[in-house]
């Protein structure tokens, strides 16, 4: 182990993430009643110039007066090179009473961009007493975000989860894509022809460097790592499928732009019945030991690792975070 305790930002469930424009007032309690994790209140980029006044109040008056449950309940700002972003943290602190827990930080480019946010927030709680500490969400969606990821991810105390933004990422590389969130056809490798066998075509995920370096940083500073959108919402295997290579590489969650895709994300993501159990039970065996005065612990003819120790842990308070849901 090094001698460097990382240490891990609060838990939170965070399987599913609901993107709500501030401008589809319709939408809140919709939202409030579903059974996402996490709702996050757009006022960037499902908002047109427009609109941006108009749902920055409405989103006030949400706050103040929704009951948004024991979900956690997110601000999306205006990115910092806009002239909205400053009255979004300005107006939205100040008018709304405790209920907001994060802030979401689009387009993260470096660490100094997190640096304003917190500056500018900090000032605002002090100067109104507000008492629970706001946490930041940053979407790295940028090359230069993806550049400086580890920088941004240990820019502040605040910070709590980076989300991957597929289509602005693919925008900002210029990447080839088809769809938001899906694959490519034309990523993929052809097998050689072997004793003139007939060759294969394996479409490979384009975004798999992305998601791997996104997560590494994620972990490193002890931050939950997220998979943004999935554009087709008509497509429930699609998203599954994309649901769960982003959980095998260690996301604890992804975006729902559209309520179908809540139930997805909330399944894919909450640990088996079957792995929470023997996680239950790994950690038995481990108490028996500790009682024994054992050093090395065996279940099912296996030596049992601190690695997956600690791994049964997470699992168990994740069943317990999940129950005390429902
Ligand atoms: N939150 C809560 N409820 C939502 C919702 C959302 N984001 N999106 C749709 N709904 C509701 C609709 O109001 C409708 O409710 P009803 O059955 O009571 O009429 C129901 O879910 C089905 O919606 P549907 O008619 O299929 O969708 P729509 O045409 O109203 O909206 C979108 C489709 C994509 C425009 C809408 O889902 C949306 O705005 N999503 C967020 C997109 C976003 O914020 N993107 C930015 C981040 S990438
Ligand atoms: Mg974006």
């Amino acid at each position: 182990m090094s001698f460097k305790i990382v240490e891990q930002a609060p838990a939170r469930l965070n399987r599913s993430e609901l993107a709500v424009p501030g401008s589809r007032t319709e939408l809140f309690e919709k939202a409030a009643k579903s059974k996402v994790d996490m709702i996050f209140l757009d006022l960037e980029d499902a908002v047109a110039p427009s609109d941006k006044e108009q749902a920055r109040k409405n989103i006030i008056e949400a706050i103040n007066d929704v009951d948004w449950g024991t979900k956690t309940l997110s601000l999306r700002i205006n990115g910092l090179d806009t002239h909205y972003m400053y009255r979004d943290v300005v107006d939205v602190l100040e008018q709304t009473g405790e209920r907001l827990d994060l802030i979401m930080i689009p387009k993260a480019g470096t660490a100094a961009d997190i640096y304003a946010v917190d500056m500018l927030v900090t000032q605002i709680e002090a100067a109104k007493g507000r008492k629970k500490r706001i946490g930041f969400e940053m979407i790295i969606e940028s090359a230069l975000g993806m550049a400086n990821v580890d920088e941004i991810a240990g820019a502040s105390p605040r910070n709590e989860s980076l989300h991957f933004g597929v289509a602005d990422y693919a925008a900002s590389t210029k990447a080839r894509t088809t769809s938001i969130g899906g694959p490519n056809k034309n990523y993929g490798v052809l097998t050689d022809a072997l004793d003139g066998e007939a060759r294969d075509y394996y479409w490979g995920d384009m975004w798999h460097y992305a998601i791997s370096r996104m997560v590494v940083a994620a972990r490193a500073h002890g931050l939950r790592p997220i998979d943004g959108p999935f554009g087709d919402f008509s497509d429930a295997d699609g998203y599954r499928a994309q649901a769960q290579r982003a959980a095998v590489l260690g996301c604890e969650g992804k975006w729902a732009i559209h309520p179908s895709q809540i139930g997805l994300a909330n399944e894919v993501y909450s640990p088996a019945e079957e792995d929470v159990a023997n996680a239950k039970r790994i950690l038995a065996a481990m108490d028996q030991a500790m009682k024994e005065g054992k050093g090395a612990v065996a279940l099912d003819g296996r030596l049992i690792d601190i690695a997956s120790i600690k791994q049964a842990e997470n699992m168990v308070k994740t069943a317990e975070q999940i129950a005390a849901m429902a």
